[in-house]
């Protein structure tokens, strides 16, 4: 490998093939010096504007995996080469670790113990693991009581509180106190939790308590792979679905919840990195015309991946069985029930996108890592 100072930028160049150029005020500014930078937080302690414009690398030393830099201002630091490799070829952060692992209905998934999940850290970040790969996870030994969950959520943090609470049931109710039609026995279309909401609820949780009326099977299906069938076969329709905004809305007498934005979350390298549907609160912007006709043949394909059973991983929840699933790339649906057949009684939770990444990544650097406590 090589390092050459340039004077406005350092040009490092890896014997794997990478080069990058490093501008000196970069450099500077990623100090980890502990007189500029909090160990602990990898906070800066500094003012970053105190650093002059004009910041030059004086002098650059090279030993075992380190660059020792020396700048104009005086400051010097130690930088690890493994760490700008890393800032050159991958610049932004994961949310999760692990490469995404795209599925249809064929898949089989496996079960975590609840039980495992509390005496084996490794299980829970199996997990976790499992999350960032599938999007989803199915746990059981769950006591089949109302609030078991809440045992499932404290090995990770918290849940989310909206204006329906924390814990929610999802039951047949008398329909004066129906706010959702998930509390009526009808089939739920494969719908995200939420898209009205901002931020949209992270992660779901749906629990079993009792599920012994004749229906209300489970289906989960794999955004990703949907998107991924879509840019491959009609990149027009994939553009679509990226593109046009939709409004998603929810209103009631104490709540209005409203957000607009596309089917599909696209990066600029093309990494789909949140996708929604939900056919009961969908309304598309009125647009030009000639986009609206491309949006709704765009739609069409969509959805008819989405409800088709080649995409659809089906099951029936029993007592003390709970999914866990990525509310920005599962879709989930539950077929119809018979109120007369017996007794669907379920409990949902929503869990925020930072507590399950934190979580992933303290796990990571460390197997005993407790889950989030109050500071207050
Ligand atoms: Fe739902």
């Amino acid at each position: 490998m090589s390092v050459e100072n340039l004077g406005t930028r350092v040009r490092i160049s890896w014997s794997d093939g990478v080069t990058h150029d490093f501008h000196p005020f970069w450099l500077r500014e990623s100090s980890v010096d502990p007189q500029f930078r909090d160990p602990k937080t990898g906070h800066k302690l500094l003012d970053a504007e105190d650093i002059p414009l004009d910041v030059k690398v004086t002098e650059i030393t090279q030993r075992d995996g380190t660059l020792d830099l020396q700048f104009s201002d005086g400051h010097s630091s130690s930088y690890s080469l493994d760490k700008l490799h890393q800032a050159a070829v991958h610049p932004r952060t994961d949310e999760l670790i692990g490469k995404k692992i795209l599925w249809d209905g064929s898949f089989s998934p496996s079960w975590y113990e609840q039980s495992e999940l509390e005496s084996q850290p490794a299980k829970l970040l199996a997990l976790l693991n499992d999350i960032a790969s599938l999007g989803f996870a199915l746990v059981r030994g769950i006591p089949a009581e109302l609030n078991g969950m809440a045992r499932f959520i404290d090995q990770l943090g918290y849940m989310r509180i909206t204006n329906n609470g924390g814990i929610e049931d999802i039951k047949a109710l008398p329909s004066a106190k129906v706010y959702d039609l998930s509390m009526t026995p009808r089939a739920l279309e494969p719908h995200c939790d939420n898209p009205y909401r901002v931020p949209q609820p992270g992660y779901t949780l749906l629990h079993c308590i009792r599920n012994d009326a004749q229906g209300g099977e489970s289906a989960l299906i794999d955004g990703l792979y949907v998107a991924d069938r879509i840019r491959r076969d009609r990149p027009d329709l994939f553009e679509a679905l990226s593109t046009v905004p939709i409004v998603f809305r929810y209103a009631d007498d104490q709540a209005i919840l409203e957000h607009t934005c596309p089917f599909l979350d696209v990066t600029e390298d093309g990494t789909v990195t949140h996708a929604r549907f939900h056919g009961r609160c969908d309304q598309v912007t009125a647009t030009d015309p000639a986009v609206l006709s491309k949006f709704y043949e765009a739609r069409r394909m969509y959805s008819k991946i989405i409800m088709s059973d080649a995409a659809q991983l089906q099951f029936k929840l029993q007592p003390g069985e709970m999914f866990m699933v990525d509310n920005y790339r599962l879709f989930h649906a539950r077929r119809g029930f018979r109120l007369d057949s017996g007794i669907r009684h379920m409990q949902q939770a929503y869990i925020d996108r930072d507590v399950v990444s934190s979580r992933q990544k303290t796990l990571l650097r460390d197997i005993n890592a407790k889950p989030w406590k109050s500071r207050i």
